[in-house]
């Protein structure tokens, strides 16, 4: 028995001796590779990994191992190519006729071949023209043939499930005589959620973040990624800290004093609903208090978590990581790691459930849908040309229309790019490439600039299949897919519009009895929380906010907020019905049912009525996480509309608020032209410059009256053009056209005058009469002219509600008082003029100016006048009420 491990000791040399020459033996003539020659598969679609080798003993074959991929369709396949651009690959072969339309876990296959090895071995699906990762192949010559490709960067030595369900996942690849270590940190989540990583604090007794040195790995809301040294100083968010409290919290070394960020992100990529992030570090610690020395060979506390990214914003200028909440091993945890063990616990590639990741745009019946062409960035379906379409500035995004509803797009990705809707998923003519498909709109006609872009109305009927394709008609891979859905919000509301930055849509129906309106709302990106508010700003305004709580379960709460903090959120209770909230992919939708007044007294929300024939001020925000009732700092949007939308909810379309309109803004400058220049110049031009000789003062009169006039109808029709009709709702316009009425009316009745007495002549009755009549309505028009104005002004102010429509208003308010103060020094100095006159008689009258104006509309030449003023009944005051010297300080305001 003592002799059997010696005996197959002997026979296993002997085998080795036997297989030796083998592997030097002649090896595959089709190629010059070596034994020592691999590479790995790069990764760009269905999770691929794996390692190529020369199989041993001179066969003709590749060898694969660690292959990893997600199933594919039927036709893909391994393909030989000379490269890997979209002509090479469509121009190359199949390699191997093994079906990738399963899943492969940890595979190791043997892909033999019988000619040359091309220059590129991909994964390929000459259906949908897709790469799904490649490998170069050194060939014939080149020197170093035998030499180990570069690794891919999603390939590792060692790798350990971190999260219990195996959705979170590291990678690591020690180098040890370099001191570093090369992290890889795999997860299937949302875009929106950050990886952490690291190593505990060595000096705790038990596991806890506190005190950790971890690295929070992610994307950036345009997806580009990052890798951050973080320190864990308290169980808080980041608090940026002032002058007299630190920083403290989970932040960023680098905020902390003698901080930096030690870790350098190598590569960082999104596919197939997987994040893959991948960085590097030293093992010994660079800055000694926030950073962990790693021993290679030691066996560490490390811990880790996952949860949401809180994007940056004006108070917090990082990417920072919000608490990951829920249960231990769930979205946190803890685990012993020692660098040097080589594990491999991962098997097969990461399932996320949900797999599109690509941006999405809904279409809606209202609003065009803007197609432009742009550099390819992140093209969901490698390879593709380098410019590829953009729709509403989003590259190549998914499409969502509904059946029924049309779809319009407006065309200006210049001339050179014909937009069609396609059964073909690569497009460019797919008769070119002797295969049919089915147009469904567009064609050869479908280009336009932007200068002149060409409207394409596509509807989608009940025939339209599930998957269609929006593709340029001359190049194939520019766009991408079109999900054809039934009915959705569109169908069921009866009018939408777009809030400011097209990132919220607006549906809404009123009831038939106008008591009650249906809303719905949905954002247009990936949020925590949606929210829209009734008012100019979110600041003052009835706020409904949506969010899906870690439960699942959408809601939504109503608050009125009247601060930029948590302080000033206040929870109401308004009768909402009908509510519904859900995300989709993280884009939020919800909708509630709420009466147009909420018929009720004492509280704020009673307040919230809203009438559908003004315009409803509608404002939106977004955030990371909304938690209900215990409000904090961190509820606080980090995204909103930049200002509010005016929505007419009767006519269902919206404008934006703006600065005033010019048109409107010329407007109310004729009008002031008109009212508080002309008219009242005009009416001063009667009764003080009377003294001048001729009738110059009955010209300069009338000149200005029908300047006045003209400059006057200007303006109402730059209103009623600006308003696209004439609403005689509100008091400005009230007053606006009784002013103009009676403008108007003065001229009329000036062309029936009673004609002018001659010199001495005591005026008819007739005359007297129409004299009081056009006084007065002069004088009436010009202070209902006046009240125009300044009503126009508060609407004005009530419509755009800027800060310049109040100066605006004090400016009217400073004109209108000099004007009454040059009025009262001018009817100061006409009084003593006449006074001087009429010295004789001892007294003048005071406080009937119309009978003064008749008087001299009688008498251009100032001779005989005033014989009338006591028959006409006029209170008379004697002049020995005043004192001279009151005169003599009345006098002194005047200038002239
Ligand atoms: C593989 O590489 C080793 C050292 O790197 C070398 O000794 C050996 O000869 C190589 N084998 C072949 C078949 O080239
Ligand atoms: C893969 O596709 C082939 C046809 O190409 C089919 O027969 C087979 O059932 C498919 N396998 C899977 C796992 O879908
Ligand atoms: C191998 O290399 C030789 C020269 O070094 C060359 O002539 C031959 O074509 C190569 N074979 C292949 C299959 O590339
Ligand atoms: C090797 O590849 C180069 C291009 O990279 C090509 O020009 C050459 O013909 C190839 N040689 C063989 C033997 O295939
Ligand atoms: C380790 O790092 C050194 C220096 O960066 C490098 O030269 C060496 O190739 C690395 N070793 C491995 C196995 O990657
Ligand atoms: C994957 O396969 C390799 C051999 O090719 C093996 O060493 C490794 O343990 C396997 N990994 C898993 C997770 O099964
Ligand atoms: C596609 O190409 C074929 C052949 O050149 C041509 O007859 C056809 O009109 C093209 N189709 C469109 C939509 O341009
Ligand atoms: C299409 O078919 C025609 C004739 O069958 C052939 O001549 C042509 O090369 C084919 N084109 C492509 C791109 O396969
Ligand atoms: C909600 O309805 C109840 C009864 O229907 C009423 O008492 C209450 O005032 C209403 N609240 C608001 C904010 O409308």
């Amino acid at each position: 028995m003592a002799a059997d491990p010696l005996l197959s000791l002997l026979a296993g040399a002997l085998l080795v001796a036997a297989l030796a020459p083998a592997a030097a033996a002649p090896s595959c003539p089709h190629t010059n590779l070596t034994a020592n020659f691999s590479a790995d598969f790069t990764m760009l679609q269905h999770q691929l990994r794996g390692t190529v080798r020369l199989a041993a003993e001179g066969k003709c074959a590749l060898e694969l191992t660690r292959f990893d991929l997600l199933a594919a369709s039927p036709s893909a396949r391994f393909w030989a190519s000379d490269g890997p651009t979209m002509s090479d690959l469509a121009a190359g072969r199949a390699f191997s006729p093994l079906p990738l339309n399963k899943t492969f876990q940890n595979a190791s296959l043997e892909l033999p071949f019988a000619r040359p090895l091309p220059r590129l071995l991909a994964l390929y699906d000459p259906d949908t023209f897709s790469d799904f990762g490649h490998v170069f192949l050194p060939n014939g010559t080149d020197p170093g043939l035998d030499a180990a490709a570069e690794p891919a960067p999603t390939m590792f030595d060692n790798c350990i499930p971190l999260s219990e369900a195996e959705t979170y996942r590291l990678r690591w690849t020690l180098n040890a005589s370099a001191g570093t270590v090369e992290i890889g940190l795999e997860a299937a989540v949302g875009s929106e959620y950050y990886m952490a990583f690291g190593w505990a604090d060595p000096k705790a007794n038990s596991p806890a973040m506190i005190h950790a040195d971890v690295v929070v790995a992610g994307f950036t809301e345009e997806g580009t990624p990052f890798a951050e040294d973080y320190y864990i100083s308290d169980y808080t968010e980041c608090k940026l800290g002032k002058e007299d409290s630190p920083v403290s919290g989970v932040c960023p070394d680098k905020v902390y004093e003698g901080g930096s960020n030690d870790s350098i992100l190598v590569y960082g990529h999104r596919q197939d609903g997987v994040s893959f992030v991948r960085y590097a570090r030293k093992l010994d610690a660079e800055d000694a208090k926030y950073d962990v020395p790693v021993g290679a060979t030691e066996e560490m506390v490390v811990l880790w978590a996952i949860g949401r990214l809180r994007p940056p914003d004006t108070m917090r200028p990082h990417y920072l990581p919000q608490n990951h909440g829920g249960p231990r091993d769930t979205t946190f945890g803890f685990a012993r790691l020692n660098l040097s063990e080589t594990v491999d616990n991962c098997l097969g590639p990461l399932d996320a459930d949900n797999k599109e990741d690509q941006e999405r745009i809904i279409a809606d019946r209202k609003t065009p849908l803007v197609v432009t062409s742009a550099p390819a960035v992140r093209y969901p379906n490698p390879p593709n040309p380098d410019k590829v379409l953009y729709i509403n500035k989003k590259e190549a995004p998914l499409l969502k229309v509904e059946r029924g509803v049309p779809v319009k797009f407006s065309v200006q990705a210049g001339h050179d790019m014909a937009l069609y809707i396609t059964s073909d998923p690569i497009g460019g003519n797919a008769t070119l490439r002797n295969k049919t498909e089915v147009i469904y709109a567009g064609g050869p006609d479908a280009h336009g600039v932007l200068a002149t872009p060409k409207e394409l109305v596509w509807l989608p009927d009940r025939n339209t299949p599930d998957l269609v394709y929006y593709q340029s008609l001359y190049e194939q891979k520019m766009g991408w897919k079109v999900q054809v859905v039934d009915g959705g919000l569109s169908d069921m509301y009866n009018n939408s519009v777009v809030l400011d930055d097209q990132q919220v849509t607006l549906f809404w129906t009123l009831s038939v009895d106008y008591k009650s309106i249906s809303i719905a709302a949905r954002g247009e990106k990936k949020s925590g929380y949606l929210a829209i508010g009734f008012g100019s700003g979110m600041v003052n305004s009835f706020t409904y906010v949506a969010w899906v709580g870690n439960d699942g379960v959408g809601r939504v709460k109503t608050y009125w907020i009247d601060g930029k903090s948590a302080t000033g959120i206040h929870p109401t209770s308004e009768n909402i019905t009908f509510v519904r909230c859900k995300s989709e992919n993280g884009i939020i939708t919800f909708e509630f049912t709420r009466p147009l007044n909420p018929s009720c007294t004492g509280k704020v929300e009673c307040k919230n009525i809203i009438d559908p024939t003004t315009p409803l001020k509608v404002v939106w925000a977004m955030g990371a996480s909304w938690s209900g009732d215990d409000l904090t700092d961190s509820n606080m949007h980090s995204v909103t509309s930049s200002r509010p939308i005016r929505v007419l909810l009767l006519r269902g379309s919206a404008e934006a608020e703006q600065d005033l309109r010019p048109v409107l803004a010329v407007h109310g400058f004729m009008m002031f032209v008109a009212w508080g220049i002309l008219l009242p110049g005009g009416i001063m031009a009667a009764r003080y410059l009377k003294s001048l000789k001729g009738d110059g003062w009955f010209q300069i009169h009338v000149y200005l009256q029908y300047s006045g006039i003209a400059i006057m109808f200007l303006g109402v029709l730059f209103a009623a053009a600006e308003l696209r009709g004439f609403f005689v709702s509100s008091v400005h316009v009230k007053f606006g056209v009784l002013a103009l009425l009676l403008a108007v009316l003065q001229p009329l009745n000036a062309k029936f005058r009673p004609s002018k007495p001659a010199n001495g002549e005591v005026p008819s009755h007739n005359r007297i009469m129409w004299e009081y009549l056009h006084v007065i309505t002069g004088r009436s028009a010009v202070i209902v002219g006046i009240v125009a104005l300044f009503t126009g002004m508060k609407h004005l102010g009530h419509r755009y509600d800027s800060e310049n429509v109040e100066e605006l208003t004090w400016a009217l308010m400073l004109w209108v008082l000099s004007v009454i103060v040059v009025v009262l020094c001018l009817e100061y100095k006409e009084v003593k003029r006449r006074i001087g006159d009429r010295s004789a008689r001892g007294h003048w009258v005071l406080g009937n100016t119309e009978e003064e104006d008749s008087v001299d509309l009688l008498h251009p030449d100032g001779a005989a006048r005033n014989s009338e003023s006591s028959a006409t009944g006029v209170m008379e005051v004697s002049r020995h009420g005043f004192s001279g010297s009151e005169e003599i300080d009345l006098e002194s305001p005047c200038l002239f």
